[in-house]
Protein backbone atom coordinates (compact mmCIF):
# COMPACT_ATOMS: atom_id res chain seq x y z
CA UNK A 1 0.00 0.00 0.00
CA UNK A 2 1.27 3.73 -1.09
CA UNK A 3 2.01 6.03 2.34
CA UNK A 4 -0.31 8.68 2.45
CA UNK A 5 0.77 11.58 0.42
CA UNK A 6 2.66 14.45 3.50
CA UNK A 7 0.74 17.09 4.32
CA UNK A 8 1.83 20.56 3.50
CA UNK A 9 4.37 22.08 4.66
CA UNK A 10 4.21 25.96 5.97
CA UNK A 11 4.87 27.74 2.70
CA UNK A 12 2.99 25.61 0.81
CA UNK A 13 -0.25 26.40 3.16
CA UNK A 14 0.22 30.10 3.02
CA UNK A 15 -0.09 29.81 -1.37
CA UNK A 16 -3.20 27.60 -0.99
CA UNK A 17 -4.78 30.33 1.34
CA UNK A 18 -4.24 33.19 -1.29
CA UNK A 19 -5.27 30.90 -4.28
CA UNK A 20 -8.22 30.06 -2.67
CA UNK A 21 -8.73 33.95 -1.14
CA UNK A 22 -8.50 35.02 -4.90
CA UNK A 23 -10.92 32.79 -6.10
CA UNK A 24 -13.47 33.79 -3.74
CA UNK A 25 -12.71 37.53 -4.96
CA UNK A 26 -13.36 36.78 -8.22
CA UNK A 27 -16.57 35.15 -7.43
CA UNK A 28 -18.29 37.56 -5.74
CA UNK A 29 -17.13 39.55 -8.36
CA UNK A 30 -18.70 37.82 -11.25
CA UNK A 31 -21.72 37.52 -8.93
CA UNK A 32 -22.19 41.29 -8.84
CA UNK A 33 -21.89 41.34 -12.69
CA UNK A 34 -24.85 38.77 -13.34
CA UNK A 35 -26.84 40.31 -10.53
CA UNK A 36 -26.27 43.89 -12.76
CA UNK A 37 -27.45 42.56 -16.18
CA UNK A 38 -30.10 41.06 -14.37
CA UNK A 39 -31.65 44.32 -13.56
CA UNK A 40 -31.11 45.30 -17.12
CA UNK A 41 -33.44 42.84 -18.33
CA UNK A 42 -36.47 44.01 -15.79
CA UNK A 43 -35.99 47.29 -16.82
CA UNK A 44 -40.21 48.19 -17.76
CA UNK A 45 -40.54 47.56 -21.32
CA UNK A 46 -42.99 49.96 -23.17
CA UNK A 47 -46.81 49.33 -22.56
CA UNK A 48 -48.44 47.99 -25.92
CA UNK A 49 -51.71 49.48 -26.72
CA UNK A 50 -55.33 47.81 -26.44
CA UNK A 51 -55.94 46.27 -30.12
CA UNK A 52 -57.53 49.24 -32.02
CA UNK A 53 -60.97 48.52 -32.95
CA UNK A 54 -60.50 48.50 -36.46
CA UNK A 55 -58.57 45.20 -36.65
CA UNK A 56 -62.04 43.61 -35.23
CA UNK A 57 -64.09 45.31 -37.54
CA UNK A 58 -66.37 42.38 -39.43
CA UNK A 59 -67.84 44.91 -42.37
CA UNK A 60 -65.85 43.88 -45.66
CA UNK A 61 -64.15 47.13 -46.65
CA UNK A 62 -65.42 47.26 -50.44
CA UNK A 63 -69.48 47.43 -51.01
CA UNK A 64 -70.09 45.92 -54.40
CA UNK A 65 -73.44 46.57 -56.34
CA UNK A 66 -76.00 44.53 -54.71
CA UNK A 67 -74.84 45.89 -51.23
CA UNK A 68 -75.69 49.38 -52.79
CA UNK A 69 -79.32 47.87 -53.72
CA UNK A 70 -80.01 46.39 -50.75
CA UNK A 71 -78.84 49.53 -48.16
CA UNK A 72 -80.66 51.42 -51.22
CA UNK A 73 -77.48 53.97 -51.60
CA UNK A 74 -76.33 56.53 -54.92
CA UNK A 75 -76.70 54.56 -57.78
CA UNK A 76 -75.80 57.42 -60.20
CA UNK A 77 -72.19 55.38 -61.58
CA UNK A 78 -74.66 52.73 -62.70
CA UNK A 79 -77.13 54.59 -64.24
CA UNK A 80 -74.37 53.71 -68.05
CA UNK A 81 -77.32 54.99 -70.12
CA UNK A 82 -77.66 58.63 -68.29
CA UNK A 83 -74.67 59.88 -70.04
CA UNK A 84 -73.62 57.02 -72.48
CA UNK A 85 -75.85 56.47 -76.03
CA UNK A 86 -77.90 53.45 -76.21
CA UNK A 87 -76.37 50.88 -79.42
CA UNK A 88 -73.35 52.95 -79.56
CA UNK A 89 -70.35 51.19 -77.45
CA UNK A 90 -67.95 53.95 -75.94
CA UNK A 91 -64.60 53.75 -78.05
CA UNK A 92 -61.43 52.30 -76.08
CA UNK A 93 -58.52 55.01 -76.20
CA UNK A 94 -55.51 54.26 -75.58
CA UNK A 95 -51.85 56.41 -75.16
CA UNK A 96 -48.50 55.46 -77.27
CA UNK A 97 -47.60 52.49 -75.05
CA UNK A 98 -50.84 51.11 -75.70
CA UNK A 99 -51.86 51.99 -72.27
CA UNK A 100 -55.79 52.52 -71.73
CA UNK A 101 -57.05 56.32 -71.36
CA UNK A 102 -59.60 56.09 -68.27
CA UNK A 103 -61.86 59.11 -69.28
CA UNK A 104 -62.37 61.88 -67.02
CA UNK A 105 -65.92 60.99 -66.56
CA UNK A 106 -64.56 57.65 -65.01
CA UNK A 107 -61.56 59.19 -62.47
CA UNK A 108 -62.52 57.34 -59.54
CA UNK A 109 -61.89 53.90 -61.78
CA UNK A 110 -57.95 52.82 -61.57
CA UNK A 111 -57.15 50.23 -63.78
CA UNK A 112 -54.55 47.75 -62.88
CA UNK A 113 -55.85 44.09 -63.48
CA UNK A 114 -52.52 41.95 -63.31
CA UNK A 115 -49.23 42.43 -62.36
CA UNK A 116 -48.71 44.27 -66.32
CA UNK A 117 -52.35 45.28 -66.66
CA UNK A 118 -52.97 42.39 -68.20
CA UNK A 119 -56.81 42.33 -67.95
CA UNK A 120 -57.14 46.30 -68.13
CA UNK A 121 -59.71 46.16 -71.33
CA UNK A 122 -63.23 47.32 -70.15
CA UNK A 123 -65.15 44.84 -72.30
CA UNK A 124 -63.15 41.98 -71.52
CA UNK A 125 -65.68 42.03 -68.53
CA UNK A 126 -68.64 45.15 -69.43
CA UNK A 127 -70.95 44.31 -71.77
CA UNK A 128 -69.73 46.57 -74.73
CA UNK A 129 -73.89 46.06 -76.20
CA UNK A 130 -75.45 46.37 -73.07
CA UNK A 131 -73.64 48.51 -70.67
CA UNK A 132 -75.40 47.61 -67.32
CA UNK A 133 -74.83 44.05 -67.86
CA UNK A 134 -71.20 42.21 -67.44
CA UNK A 135 -70.35 39.20 -70.27
CA UNK A 136 -68.08 36.62 -70.04
CA UNK A 137 -65.75 34.77 -72.31
CA UNK A 138 -68.02 32.68 -74.24
CA UNK A 139 -70.71 35.86 -74.41
CA UNK A 140 -73.22 34.71 -72.00
CA UNK A 141 -74.54 37.90 -70.36
CA UNK A 142 -74.40 38.98 -66.13
CA UNK A 143 -76.37 40.88 -63.58
CA UNK A 144 -73.65 43.26 -61.71
CA UNK A 145 -75.33 41.69 -59.05
CA UNK A 146 -73.76 38.24 -59.96
CA UNK A 147 -69.69 38.75 -59.68
CA UNK A 148 -68.08 35.55 -58.84
CA UNK A 149 -69.56 34.32 -62.00
CA UNK A 150 -67.67 36.74 -63.86
CA UNK A 151 -64.49 36.30 -62.22
CA UNK A 152 -64.70 32.77 -62.11
CA UNK A 153 -64.56 32.67 -65.89
CA UNK A 154 -60.88 33.48 -65.69
CA UNK A 155 -59.98 32.58 -62.23
CA UNK A 156 -61.10 28.68 -62.45
CA UNK A 157 -59.08 27.67 -59.05
CA UNK A 158 -60.09 31.05 -57.27
CA UNK A 159 -63.93 30.05 -58.07
CA UNK A 160 -63.63 26.45 -56.97
CA UNK A 161 -61.71 27.11 -53.39
CA UNK A 162 -64.49 30.08 -53.03
CA UNK A 163 -67.50 28.01 -53.79
CA UNK A 164 -66.06 25.11 -51.79
CA UNK A 165 -65.41 28.06 -48.64
CA UNK A 166 -61.62 27.63 -48.89
CA UNK A 167 -60.92 31.55 -50.33
CA UNK A 168 -62.90 34.44 -49.20
CA UNK A 169 -64.79 34.32 -46.44
CA UNK A 170 -67.97 32.03 -45.19
CA UNK A 171 -70.50 33.45 -42.27
CA UNK A 172 -74.32 32.50 -41.58
CA UNK A 173 -75.03 28.69 -40.16
CA UNK A 174 -72.98 25.94 -39.87
CA UNK A 175 -76.53 23.79 -39.29
CA UNK A 176 -78.59 25.20 -42.19
CA UNK A 177 -82.09 24.02 -40.78
CA UNK A 178 -81.52 27.42 -38.58
CA UNK A 179 -80.38 29.30 -41.70
CA UNK A 180 -78.51 30.15 -44.68
CA UNK A 181 -74.43 30.28 -44.66
CA UNK A 182 -73.48 33.56 -46.60
CA UNK A 183 -70.20 34.13 -49.03
CA UNK A 184 -69.11 37.68 -49.19
CA UNK A 185 -68.78 38.19 -53.09
CA UNK A 186 -65.24 38.61 -54.71
CA UNK A 187 -66.06 42.36 -55.02
CA UNK A 188 -66.46 43.10 -51.40
CA UNK A 189 -62.52 42.34 -50.92
CA UNK A 190 -60.68 42.67 -54.36
CA UNK A 191 -61.63 46.15 -56.23
CA UNK A 192 -61.91 44.25 -59.87
CA UNK A 193 -60.44 47.13 -61.36
CA UNK A 194 -57.56 46.77 -59.28
CA UNK A 195 -57.75 43.42 -57.35
CA UNK A 196 -54.59 43.17 -55.60
CA UNK A 197 -55.54 44.01 -52.09
CA UNK A 198 -53.44 47.26 -50.63
CA UNK A 199 -50.58 45.64 -47.87
CA UNK A 200 -51.96 46.63 -44.32
CA UNK A 201 -50.24 47.80 -41.08
CA UNK A 202 -50.18 44.71 -38.81
CA UNK A 203 -51.94 44.21 -35.39
CA UNK A 204 -49.31 44.52 -32.68
CA UNK A 205 -47.55 41.82 -31.52
CA UNK A 206 -46.48 40.42 -28.22
CA UNK A 207 -44.04 41.11 -25.52
CA UNK A 208 -40.58 39.01 -27.08
CA UNK A 209 -38.99 37.32 -23.88
CA UNK A 210 -36.03 39.77 -24.50
CA UNK A 211 -35.64 43.44 -25.37
CA UNK A 212 -35.62 43.69 -29.01
CA UNK A 213 -34.35 46.06 -31.22
CA UNK A 214 -37.28 48.24 -32.74
CA UNK A 215 -38.27 46.88 -36.19
CA UNK A 216 -39.06 49.34 -38.78
CA UNK A 217 -42.39 49.26 -40.75
CA UNK A 218 -42.14 47.11 -43.80
CA UNK A 219 -41.92 49.25 -47.25
CA UNK A 220 -45.62 48.81 -48.07
CA UNK A 221 -44.90 49.79 -51.65
CA UNK A 222 -42.78 46.10 -53.26
C1 LIG B 1 -71.36 60.66 -65.61
C2 LIG B 1 -71.53 60.14 -66.95
C3 LIG B 1 -71.15 58.68 -67.17
C4 LIG B 1 -71.67 57.56 -66.56
C5 LIG B 1 -72.74 57.48 -65.46
C6 LIG B 1 -71.01 56.43 -67.18
N1 LIG B 1 -70.11 56.86 -68.14
FE1 LIG B 1 -68.83 55.70 -69.18
N2 LIG B 1 -67.97 57.33 -70.04
C7 LIG B 1 -68.45 58.63 -69.90
C8 LIG B 1 -67.70 59.51 -70.80
C9 LIG B 1 -67.94 61.01 -70.99
C10 LIG B 1 -66.76 58.71 -71.46
C11 LIG B 1 -65.72 59.14 -72.52
C12 LIG B 1 -66.37 59.39 -73.86
C13 LIG B 1 -66.85 58.14 -74.51
O1 LIG B 1 -66.04 57.28 -74.80
O2 LIG B 1 -68.09 58.02 -74.73
C14 LIG B 1 -66.95 57.34 -70.97
C15 LIG B 1 -66.22 56.23 -71.38
C16 LIG B 1 -66.53 54.94 -71.08
C17 LIG B 1 -65.81 53.78 -71.56
C18 LIG B 1 -64.58 53.82 -72.47
C19 LIG B 1 -63.39 53.94 -71.55
C20 LIG B 1 -62.06 54.19 -72.22
O3 LIG B 1 -61.05 53.81 -71.61
O4 LIG B 1 -62.00 54.74 -73.31
C21 LIG B 1 -66.44 52.67 -71.05
C22 LIG B 1 -66.07 51.21 -71.29
C23 LIG B 1 -67.52 53.14 -70.22
N3 LIG B 1 -67.55 54.53 -70.25
C24 LIG B 1 -68.38 52.28 -69.53
C25 LIG B 1 -69.36 52.73 -68.66
C26 LIG B 1 -70.20 51.83 -67.90
C27 LIG B 1 -70.14 50.31 -67.98
C28 LIG B 1 -71.02 52.61 -67.15
C29 LIG B 1 -72.10 52.15 -66.17
C30 LIG B 1 -71.71 51.10 -65.22
C31 LIG B 1 -70.69 54.01 -67.43
N4 LIG B 1 -69.67 54.03 -68.35
C32 LIG B 1 -71.27 55.09 -66.83
C33 LIG B 1 -69.43 59.03 -69.03
C34 LIG B 1 -70.16 58.22 -68.17
C1 LIG C 1 -61.06 38.14 -68.84
C2 LIG C 1 -60.38 37.40 -67.79
C3 LIG C 1 -60.43 37.93 -66.37
C4 LIG C 1 -61.55 38.23 -65.62
C5 LIG C 1 -63.01 38.22 -66.06
C6 LIG C 1 -61.07 38.56 -64.30
N1 LIG C 1 -59.69 38.45 -64.24
FE1 LIG C 1 -58.50 38.74 -62.60
N2 LIG C 1 -56.83 38.47 -63.73
C7 LIG C 1 -56.84 38.17 -65.09
C8 LIG C 1 -55.47 38.14 -65.57
C9 LIG C 1 -55.03 37.83 -67.01
C10 LIG C 1 -54.64 38.44 -64.45
C11 LIG C 1 -53.12 38.57 -64.43
C12 LIG C 1 -52.45 37.31 -64.12
C13 LIG C 1 -50.96 37.56 -64.09
O1 LIG C 1 -50.50 38.68 -64.19
O2 LIG C 1 -50.27 36.56 -63.88
C14 LIG C 1 -55.53 38.62 -63.32
C15 LIG C 1 -55.10 38.88 -62.01
C16 LIG C 1 -55.94 38.94 -60.90
C17 LIG C 1 -55.51 39.03 -59.51
C18 LIG C 1 -54.10 39.03 -59.01
C19 LIG C 1 -53.65 40.42 -58.64
C20 LIG C 1 -53.05 41.14 -59.79
O3 LIG C 1 -53.47 42.28 -60.08
O4 LIG C 1 -52.11 40.58 -60.39
C21 LIG C 1 -56.64 39.08 -58.74
C22 LIG C 1 -56.71 39.21 -57.23
C23 LIG C 1 -57.78 39.03 -59.65
N3 LIG C 1 -57.32 38.95 -60.94
C24 LIG C 1 -59.09 39.06 -59.24
C25 LIG C 1 -60.19 39.11 -60.09
C26 LIG C 1 -61.56 39.36 -59.67
C27 LIG C 1 -62.00 39.57 -58.24
C28 LIG C 1 -62.34 39.32 -60.79
C29 LIG C 1 -63.84 39.58 -60.91
C30 LIG C 1 -64.29 40.92 -60.57
C31 LIG C 1 -61.46 39.05 -61.93
N4 LIG C 1 -60.17 38.93 -61.46
C32 LIG C 1 -61.89 38.90 -63.25
C33 LIG C 1 -57.95 37.90 -65.87
C34 LIG C 1 -59.27 38.08 -65.49
C1 LIG D 1 -62.12 42.51 -64.49
C2 LIG D 1 -63.37 42.97 -65.00
C3 LIG D 1 -63.54 44.47 -65.24
C4 LIG D 1 -62.80 45.29 -66.07
C5 LIG D 1 -61.59 44.92 -66.91
C6 LIG D 1 -63.42 46.59 -66.00
N1 LIG D 1 -64.49 46.56 -65.13
FE1 LIG D 1 -65.71 48.10 -64.61
N2 LIG D 1 -66.66 46.93 -63.26
C7 LIG D 1 -66.47 45.58 -63.10
C8 LIG D 1 -67.33 45.08 -62.05
C9 LIG D 1 -67.42 43.63 -61.58
C10 LIG D 1 -68.06 46.20 -61.57
C11 LIG D 1 -69.06 46.21 -60.43
C12 LIG D 1 -68.31 46.69 -59.21
C13 LIG D 1 -68.89 46.34 -57.89
O1 LIG D 1 -70.01 45.85 -57.77
O2 LIG D 1 -68.15 46.60 -56.90
C14 LIG D 1 -67.62 47.35 -62.36
C15 LIG D 1 -68.10 48.64 -62.21
C16 LIG D 1 -67.87 49.67 -63.11
C17 LIG D 1 -68.52 50.96 -63.10
C18 LIG D 1 -69.58 51.44 -62.09
C19 LIG D 1 -69.00 51.65 -60.72
C20 LIG D 1 -67.89 52.66 -60.65
O3 LIG D 1 -66.87 52.34 -60.00
O4 LIG D 1 -67.97 53.75 -61.24
C21 LIG D 1 -68.02 51.69 -64.16
C22 LIG D 1 -68.39 53.10 -64.58
C23 LIG D 1 -67.04 50.84 -64.82
N3 LIG D 1 -66.96 49.63 -64.15
C24 LIG D 1 -66.31 51.20 -65.93
C25 LIG D 1 -65.19 50.52 -66.42
C26 LIG D 1 -64.27 51.03 -67.43
C27 LIG D 1 -64.35 52.41 -68.08
C28 LIG D 1 -63.32 50.06 -67.62
C29 LIG D 1 -62.10 50.10 -68.53
C30 LIG D 1 -61.21 51.25 -68.37
C31 LIG D 1 -63.66 48.93 -66.76
N4 LIG D 1 -64.80 49.25 -66.04
C32 LIG D 1 -62.97 47.72 -66.69
C33 LIG D 1 -65.57 44.79 -63.80
C34 LIG D 1 -64.60 45.27 -64.67
C1 LIG E 1 -62.78 37.71 -47.79
C2 LIG E 1 -62.01 38.34 -48.83
C3 LIG E 1 -61.87 37.67 -50.20
C4 LIG E 1 -62.88 37.20 -51.03
C5 LIG E 1 -64.39 37.17 -50.78
C6 LIG E 1 -62.21 36.76 -52.23
N1 LIG E 1 -60.84 36.91 -52.12
FE1 LIG E 1 -59.45 36.54 -53.54
N2 LIG E 1 -57.93 37.00 -52.24
C7 LIG E 1 -58.13 37.50 -50.97
C8 LIG E 1 -56.84 37.70 -50.34
C9 LIG E 1 -56.61 38.24 -48.93
C10 LIG E 1 -55.87 37.32 -51.29
C11 LIG E 1 -54.36 37.30 -51.12
C12 LIG E 1 -53.84 38.72 -51.20
C13 LIG E 1 -53.42 39.15 -52.57
O1 LIG E 1 -52.63 38.42 -53.20
O2 LIG E 1 -53.87 40.20 -53.05
C14 LIG E 1 -56.59 36.88 -52.48
C15 LIG E 1 -56.00 36.46 -53.65
C16 LIG E 1 -56.69 36.25 -54.85
C17 LIG E 1 -56.09 36.03 -56.15
C18 LIG E 1 -54.60 36.14 -56.42
C19 LIG E 1 -54.00 34.92 -56.95
C20 LIG E 1 -53.69 33.92 -55.91
O3 LIG E 1 -54.29 32.82 -55.93
O4 LIG E 1 -52.83 34.20 -55.05
C21 LIG E 1 -57.09 35.83 -57.06
C22 LIG E 1 -56.96 35.57 -58.55
C23 LIG E 1 -58.33 35.92 -56.32
N3 LIG E 1 -58.05 36.17 -55.00
C24 LIG E 1 -59.59 35.77 -56.91
C25 LIG E 1 -60.79 35.77 -56.19
C26 LIG E 1 -62.07 35.43 -56.76
C27 LIG E 1 -62.30 35.02 -58.22
C28 LIG E 1 -63.00 35.54 -55.76
C29 LIG E 1 -64.49 35.26 -55.82
C30 LIG E 1 -64.93 34.00 -56.40
C31 LIG E 1 -62.28 35.98 -54.56
N4 LIG E 1 -60.95 36.08 -54.85
C32 LIG E 1 -62.87 36.23 -53.33
C33 LIG E 1 -59.36 37.78 -50.37
C34 LIG E 1 -60.59 37.47 -50.89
Amino acid sequence: MDPLPPLPDGRNRARTGYVLGGLAVLFVALAMLFLSTMREHVKPRKAIPLVDTKFLATTPWRQTYADLVKAKADLSDYDCYGCHEKNKPPTLRFDENQKIIVPQEHVNIVMGHGSHGRNNLCFNCHNDKNLTTLQVRDGREIGFDNIPQLCGTCHGPNYRDWEAGAHGRTSGYWDRSKGDIVRLSCANCHNPHSPRIPTREPAPGPHALRAVEESKPHDAAH
